[in-house]
């Protein structure tokens, strides 16, 4: 491991949640690709906590298969073994006891004088959103955090709340023990490479911000798309639903990436001062505009590559009459300056055809097309970010295809970030945790942006209170209810199914 200058980056991992699926899966092999890296000081620990027995030694173990199966690199027996010696396990109930708390103190502040840590600590909480409160609670209670040495920081997993009311009493609460700057609220497209490439692509260069209105913009869209269904999350995805599992956050937090003014400077309040002016200026659904400007959907069985599944109300742990969506297309509209007018379309769905988030700006057609017969055939300029699984974008043009007739053909101007960078992009988690260790928390969403979000969200869910649904609606393995479509083609626009 590389030594790293960076003091600040002398710090205690603290997972609350240790044996939850997004610590095996996402967190311990996230930090194992920061430490391939070198990006994490020789000072650097981590302790998990969990409810189940069981030694550091049987922990260490089974994080071993998870890091080979999960981590963007191979396990090197040098690297492994300097990494997994940081790892320790610490069973006690952090629902209830206090006396746990004050033994795991005890034992952090041993470890920091082993690692020499200075006192920082980034304390993880991969628990259900039931015990946030708690935990800080317990944490402050216990003086351990705000302290008067080093740095501790709280990162927050999705979601924050489940409606606007209980967002804001979590948040309330919260805020009265530890200040706003100690608190990461995490969500993980914030992380992606493409996510981040929106600001160098937007502001980086001369061409698009001079285009970038609704002088020159006919729509935007946003599209999320799984293969997956709701694998082992029946309970929560009964709550939450697309709406609030996607939409809330992750859609959202495309949409104000998008369509945020230039921030004065790239300092984290800077940008999320312009983010959440996105998320002031969404406009609200009403009772009419619901009906005309949603679908939503449920998936049935199905194949998807070639392998039967079953739909949503067969999986584990979901009512066998649910009116769960799993599946959402809307237009909204952003209602500023630069926006009014631009329709926005956004869907995102599980269980369809393909794997692929993008975002699409089409520009207008030119006013003088109608001058120039050959010019028939003209296509829509479009530029397309492509956030996963592929990486990159183009921009599609028109230009004249080579013969002796004036014929226009459209053409990609594609950069492939994933082939030029043989897909080497980091991890969303690796990105966040090294970002909470450096405190910029611009890649986090602050209480404003989510105040706003979940309001956005209640418009929505107000209508749907006593709606019943007639689901399933669309098939696994396909492209959602055809409702999604005539939602687009109604304006005269389609939706840009984009493989290239
Ligand atoms: C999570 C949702 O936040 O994001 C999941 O809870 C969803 O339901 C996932 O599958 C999608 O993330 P990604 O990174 O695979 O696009």
């Amino acid at each position: 491991m590389e030594k790293n200058m960076d003091i600040e980056l002398s710090s205690m991992f603290v997972i609350f949640g240790g044996t939850g699926d997004l610590t095996k899966r996402k967190l311990i092999p996230a930090v194992f690709s920061l430490m391939h890296e070198g990006k994490l000081s020789e000072n650097f620990t981590i302790v998990c906590i969990g409810r189940r027995e069981k030694t550091s030694e049987q922990y260490r173990e089974e994080m071993h298969e998870y890091v080979k199966e999960f981590s963007r690199f191979p396990l090197n027996n040098k690297l492994w073994d300097n990494f997994i010696k940081r790892i320790f396990y610490k069973n006690f109930d952090f629902t209830s006891n206090n006396q746990g708390y004050k033994d795991l103190d005890l034992f952090l502040g041993e470890m920091d004088n082993e690692y020499s840590t200075r006192g920082n600590r980034l304390y993880y909480l991969a628990v259900a959103p039931e015990f946030f409160e708690g935990i800080i609670r317990n944490l402050k209670n216990n003086n351990m955090v705000c302290k008067s040495i080093g740095w501790q920081r709280v990162m927050i997993e999705k979601p924050f709340g489940s409606n606007l009311k209980t967002a804001r009493i979590l948040n309330k609460n919260i805020s009265k023990l530890i200040p706003e700057e100690d608190i990461f609220r995490i969500d993980h497209y914030l992380g992606k490479e493409m996510i981040q490439n929106i600001l160098a692509i937007r502001f980086g260069n001369s061409l698009f911000e001079p285009l970038w209105n609704s002088n020159y913009i006919d729509n935007i869209q946003i599209t999320s798309n799984e293969l997956i269904g709701v694998e082992n999350r029946g309970a929560y995805y009964e709550n939450a639903g697309i709406l609030k599992d996607m939409l809330q956050n992750h859609l959202l937090q495309m949409l104000t990436m998008i369509a945020m003014e230039p921030p004065v400077d790239f300092d984290p309040e800077s940008i999320r001062d312009e983010k959440v002016k996105v998320l002031r200026s969404l406009r609200p659904f009403t009772t009419a505009s619901l009906k005309k400007d949603i679908v939503r959907g449920q998936y049935g069985s199905g194949t998807i590559n070639e392998v039967k599944v079953v739909g949503y109300r067969q999986e584990e742990r979901v009512s066998r009459e649910s009116n769960t969506d799993t599946f959402i297309a809307l237009k909204t509209y952003i209602d500023n300056f630069r926006f009014g007018g631009v329709p926005i379309y956004i869907r995102a769905g599980k269980r369809m055809d393909t794997k692929s988030t993008e975002i699409v700006i089409q520009f207008k057609k030119l006013a003088g097309i109608n001058y120039y017969k050959e010019f028939d055939q003209i296509g829509s300029n479009l530029l397309v970010l492509k956030i996963q699984p592929e990486e990159g974008f183009y921009f599609q043009i028109n230009a004249k295809k080579p013969g002796n007739d004036f014929k226009i053909e459209k053409v990609e101007l594609d950069y492939c970030q994933s082939c030029k960078y043989l897909n080497d992009s980091p991890e969303a988690y690796e990105r966040l945790l090294l970002e909470a260790m450096r405190n910029n928390s611009s890649l986090f969403t602050r209480w404003d942006e989510l105040e706003y979000s979940w309001k956005f969200i209640e418009s929505i869910e107000k209508g749907y209170e006593n709606d019943v649904s007639d689901y399933p609606n669309y098939e696994a393995g396909t492209p959602g209810p055809t409702g999604a479509v005539d939602l687009i083609e109604k304006d005269g626009r389609q939706w840009w199914n984009t493989e290239l």
